[in-house]
């Protein structure tokens, strides 16, 4: 489908939980967030009916974000429902790559293409400092086991303050480069105050030719990652929920108040 702006939109971004194992300085704070209610939470027969229906509009690409996907439990299983659905061509996850080490073949074997792994430096202390809990090592353990599983191409996100130039993310592009993965950088964001920009390496951010939309895991459809708009499948039905995202996808963000990256997954 396109929407008002002659964009096509082919991309949904699935958000399996708003929990996290990780607690990233510039995504949660300390004590955590208000978690949505696991009532409140789509199932996964839910979450398949929206996908369906997201496809039977023109979505091909599937993307499984959180929070932290791989705590959601039972993931696999969700993997295997979504793979099995005609139409998708690109099926990946965004994870911190915590528990890819154990769950990179079960996921490779369920179906899934690729995964996306956050790496912000190659320092021990500061990926402790900057997820408050970490162990950098069961990234690297992580990365390796998703490359053996031929979840690949590996994409890895690397959240910036200014410029690719700063130190650490030198070392993470040299890192990638080293060990075959695509870096992207992500300048941090701000949801609220509606700070954001292109990510380089990558297509978010780049308002113009935006073909996404974003499903929560309490299910509601938002058009865009900086603004308040949200068309809940529940009240309004998974079609109608689809086509008012779509007629309502703003022409650029704005700010979103309504969300944090926590629940929806950047
Ligand atoms: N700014 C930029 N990126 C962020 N992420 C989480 N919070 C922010 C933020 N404030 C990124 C994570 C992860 C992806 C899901 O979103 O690093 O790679
Ligand atoms: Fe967890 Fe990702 Fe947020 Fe870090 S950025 S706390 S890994 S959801």
């Amino acid at each position: 489908m396109y929407d008002r702006f002659k964009r096509k939109i082919n991309y949904l971004r699935v958000s399996v939980t708003d929990r996290c194992n990780l607690r990233c300085t510039y995504c949660m704070p300390e004590k955590g967030v208000d978690l949505i209610k696991h009532e409140d939470i789509l199932s996964f027969e839910d979450i398949v009916k929206v996908v369906k229906t997201g496809v039977e509009l023109g979505i091909d690409k599937v993307r499984l974000t959180g929070g932290e996907p791989l705590i959601r439990r039972s993931i696999i299983d969700l993997v295997n429902m979504i793979s099995e659905i005609d139409g998708i061509k690109d099926l990946a996850m965004t994870t911190n790559g915590v528990f890819l080490d154990r769950y990179a073949v079960p996921l490779a074997k369920a179906g899934l293409h690729r995964v996306n792994i956050s790496l912000d430096t190659l320092d021990p202390e500061k990926y402790k400092k900057i997820t408050r809990v970490g162990i950098i090592d069961s990234v690297f353990n992580g990365i390796e086991a998703a490359k053996k599983a031929g979840l690949i191409p590996i994409k890895i996100n690397c959240v910036i303050k200014e410029s690719p130039s700063e130190p650490d993310a030198q070392e993470v592009a040299a890192f990638c480069k080293k060990n075959n993965l695509q870096v992207r950088f992500i300048k941090e964001m701000d949801l609220e105050t509606g700070v954001f920009s292109r990510v380089i390496g990558g297509d978010g951010g780049y308002c113009k030719i935006c073909n996404r939309l974003r499903l929560t895991a309490n299910g509601k459809i938002k058009p865009c990652l900086f603004s308040d708009l949200e068309f809940d499948v529940r009240e309004l039905g998974i079609e109608k929920a689809f086509r008012q995202a779509i007629d309502m996808k703003p022409k650029s963000g704005s700010e979103n108040r309504v969300n944090k990256f926590s629940n929806i997954g950047g």
